[in-house]
């Protein structure tokens, strides 16, 4: 054995716990849910796979879970918080609170929701001849390397009857806080249809687009709608790893970027496909579906609970990078400064599928 690891130094107990847990891994810049072959995992009782995606960062993994005609997940409870997105299938959640009492809400494809921190619950698949496929954005890695002990996360009674939710919240209501574009949230724990919420206007980030944030379940963890019409792209722009962006509608590309890169990086999207840009990188979506084209974007970091400095100073409005220009000093970068080749890639794109460009506006001859 040599010195280090007789010292036991540089454990990652997220994977330690995953070899444990004989989970399939799937790795890659960007992973379309509906190819992954997953395997069966005993303990939620679903055939699964962890999704680590390259610019995942260090507190986040992805589940993706297949659960079978007619089948029930196995009863969990977990000290870690997860994001749930419906990719296929129909079906049900039911929740056991700390006090005893039930609640159950039903989901189909491109239903969002939260599981409470640590509260008991158990998915069902409503249908007896269709899977159901759904994937969960995790900050499992973070609690496992924070606490290294799986019975802590795993096996723990505490109650934390502060994040159960309002009743409503759990049958599709929820607070609406409208502050600014880019930080509007819907407080709640469940969305029935992303593709069918009506979005807030976003057109700071260009082209006319909308947007909408979600706080569920009093979670830190993130997760946004975005919404860009036909014929349009967004502003390029920046910031920390691990924001899952995933297609959930309509279709279209993406270009990510370092700074000094000579080259773009390109992952074509539909639904179900999945990317986080990675710590920094520049990327920027556009749209080539004949209809608008919507994507969700799950990490962790949320509005109410943001985590870092930076990312308070930004919700609050102390020093605001996202939306302002990199000439400013800022985070995004404008249609006039951006690589003239980005233009030609988009239009030629949409002339390959024989669609008009709404980006004329931005671009005067
Ligand atoms: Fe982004």
């Amino acid at each position: 054995m040599n010195a280090i690891a007789q010292a036991r130094y540089g454990i990652d107990s997220y994977k330690d716990w995953l070899r444990k847990e004989g989970l399939r891994v799937v790795e890659g810049l960007a992973i379309n849910c509906f190819e992954v072959e997953t395997a069966e995992w005993p303990r939620v009782g679903t055939r699964a796979a962890a999704l680590h995606l390259d610019g995942r960062g260090d507190f986040c993994n992805m589940f993706l879970h297949d659960l079978g005609p007619g089948k029930a997940s196995r009863p969990q409870r977990h000290v870690f918080e997860e994001v749930i997105y419906v990719l296929e299938g129909a079906g049900s959640t039911q929740l056991e609170l700390p006090n005893g009492e039930k609640r159950a809400f039903e989901w189909g494809a491109a239903s969002l929701f939260a599981i409470p921190l640590n509260a008991k619950y158990r998915h069902f698949n409503a249908s007896g001849s269709e899977r159901a496929l759904f994937v969960s954005t995790t900050n499992l890695p973070m609690m496992l390397n924070l606490f290294h002990n799986e019975g802590f996360v795993f096996d723990n009674s505490f109650d934390f009857d502060d994040r159960v939710g309002r009743k409503e919240f759990f049958a599709g209501e929820g607070v609406m806080n409208l502050v600014r574009q880019g930080n509007n949230t819907w407080e709640t724990n469940f969305v029935p249809d992303l593709q069918k919420i009506e979005l807030p206007d976003f057109s700071d980030r260009g082209a006319g687009g909308g947007n909408l944030l979600f706080l569920l379940a009093d979670s830190s963890m993130h997760a946004h709608v975005s919404e860009m019409p036909v014929g349009t792209y967004k502003k390029a722009h920046r910031h920390g790893p691990g924001y899952h962006v995933m297609c959930v509608g309509g279709s279209g590309f993406s270009l990510m970027w370092r700074e000094g890169d000579k080259d773009f990086e390109r992952v074509e999207w539909t639904h179900g496909v999945v990317f986080p840009p990675a710590d920094q990188q520049w990327h920027q979506h556009f749209t080539t579906s004949a209809g608008s084209a919507r994507y969700l974007a799950t990490g962790f970091g949320s509005l109410r609970y943001p985590f870092t400095q930076a990312r308070r100073q930004e919700i609050l409005g102390e020093k605001v990078a996202f939306s302002t220009s990199v000439r400013d000093g800022g985070d995004q970068i404008e249609y006039a400064d951006q690589d003239p080749r980005i233009h030609q890639v988009f239009l030629a794109e949409l002339a390959r599928r024989g669609l008009k460009s709404g980006m004329d506006r931005f671009f005067p001859r």
